[in-house]
């Protein structure tokens, strides 16, 4: 093992980085564009729902585990192993995840990096750099790559200071400015027209759509993928928590913060989509589709911002950058995983293990970028669609069938002597055994035959 092992120096310094974690474009992009594709209000039903009575319990026995364990993921799930294959297993879902996080790291990257460039966009204009501000608007291989890099050198350079002077230093700055810009962007566009209509479209569910099966498999991998479920990077975090902390109201400010964002940003984006439309964008087919789902914050957004005269040039700034913050503090979580393992494993200094998986990750990023078309939908496929919902089962599992009863409950009540007079105490362990595993397995298996 190398030098003594980081933790997070207070409970806000936790919050923040796990929440930092959770939120991301997941929310800020992903959520509200799924919420506008998927039948609106209906949707954000049904992903509350999830949320809370699924991943919720999903992310505290990841937690839970790595608290357990305080250790990278393979030797936090290894801990709770007893007979010889279970460690085995141990070491398919705990490397598998950090994997998984790499992956995702290697396409979250590219989108950070369009978000980097539509940062900048707004400076160049300002400074009357026209050609520049062209090239930076406009998709290009050179542009991708560079941006791309850009992001993941940020990533590496947060994540080789370590847990407290890196992440939490780090988490602590940006996710309260994050809340702040999303505020007084929504105050801005609520005095557009076209926004109550929007507004009605996100709050007014139409409970007619609410049990389709597709609307539901979405939901839960929104869900997954926000609360960074099976990566091993809620694995991670817990092993940094002191074992004082209560870590169940913990998990419940996290998630409570993830799912309060998403909502808040579909207050922004939904109601920002409706007021292109009334100023002539193209959003919506005849059919009511939405048009261009993944690109659409930078079609429908630009044109929202060049509506507003030469302020729009910061509001689209604020924007961007704000995209960029919540980018960041979802990659250094992603490349906390791999990094941790490496270090404790391989005994290698914190720097070094950081550069050279940086470098590697930055290898994969480059070549999807350079395979756009063929590579980047396969990855989130495989990374978001599959194997997240798969690793997330799995530790379902291990805390469920593995974990040795006594000492799960043991460690239930650490940092949380009163904990077997509340309701997470009666219920947790046997929801977690049985109804998180089925129904995850079920709306698995439904996503995998559709
Ligand atoms: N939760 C992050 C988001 O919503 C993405 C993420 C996935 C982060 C997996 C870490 C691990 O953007």
């Amino acid at each position: 093992m190398s030098a003594v092992r980081g933790e997070f120096s207070s409970r806000f310094g936790f919050i923040m980085a796990a929440a930092g974690s959770a939120v991301g474009l997941g929310n800020i992009w992903g959520f509200p564009t799924q919420t506008a594709s998927n039948g609106g209000a209906a949707f954000l039903v049904a992903y509350l729902v999830l949320a809370f009575f699924l991943a919720y319990p999903a992310l505290m026995a990841e937690l839970m585990i790595g608290r357990h364990g305080q250790a990278n993921a393979v030797v936090s799930l290894t801990k709770v192993s007893n007979k010889p294959w279970q460690k085995h297993f141990a070491f398919i879902v705990g490397f598998g995840g950090i994997l998984c996080a790499g992956f995702i790291l290697s396409f979250y990257a590219i989108v950070a990096g369009w978000m980097l460039s539509a940062t900048a966009q707004p400076i160049a204009t300002l400074a009357g750099a026209d050609a520049a501000s062209l090239w930076l608007s406009e998709q290009s291989l050179t542009r991708n790559i560079i941006f791309t890099l850009v992001f993941i050198v940020l990533t590496i350079a947060i994540i080789s200071r370590g847990v407290e002077n890196g992440i939490e230093k780090w988490s602590k700055r940006l996710m309260p400015a994050l809340l702040g810009i999303l505020f007084l962007l929504i105050a801005y566009v609520m005095t557009q027209e076209g926004a109550m209509e929007g507004l009605k479209a996100y709050l007014l569910p139409d409970f007619s759509s609410i049990f389709d099966t597709q609307l539901i498999v979405s939901a839960l991998g929104q869900a997954f993928f926000s609360l960074s479920l099976g990566t091993s990077v809620m694995i991670i975090y817990g092993s940094y928590i002191s074992k004082k902390e209560n870590l169940v109201s913990l998990g419940a400010y996290v998630t409570l913060i993830d799912v309060f964002i998403a909502f808040v940003a579909g207050l922004l984006i939904i109601p920002a989509m409706y007021v292109a439309q009334a100023q002539g964008v193209e959003i919506f087919s005849a059919s009511g589709k939405l048009l261009s789902e993944d690109t659409l914050v930078f079609q429908v957004l630009p044109a929202l911002f060049d509506g507003m005269g030469s302020v729009g040039l910061f509001v689209g700034f604020a924007f961007f950058a704000l995209m960029s913050i919540a980018a960041l503090t979802s990659s250094i979580s992603m490349l906390e995983a791999p990094v941790s393992y490496t270090v404790e494993r391989f005994a290698m200094k914190r720097i070094q293990a950081t550069w050279l998986i940086g470098v590697l990750i930055a290898v994969v990023s480059i070549t999807i970028v350079c395979n756009l078309g063929t590579l980047f939908g396969l990855v989130i496929t495989l990374t978001t669609k599959v194997a997240q919902p798969l690793l997330g089962l799995m530790c379902c599992i291990f805390v469920g069938w593995i974990w040795y009863r006594n000492s799960l409950l043991q460690a239930i009540q650490e940092g949380n002597p009163e904990v077997h007079n509340t309701l997470f105490w009666k219920v947790w362990p046997w929801y977690t055994k049985f109804v998180c595993p089925i129904v995850i397995g079920a709306v698995f298996v439904h996503s995998i035959l559709s």
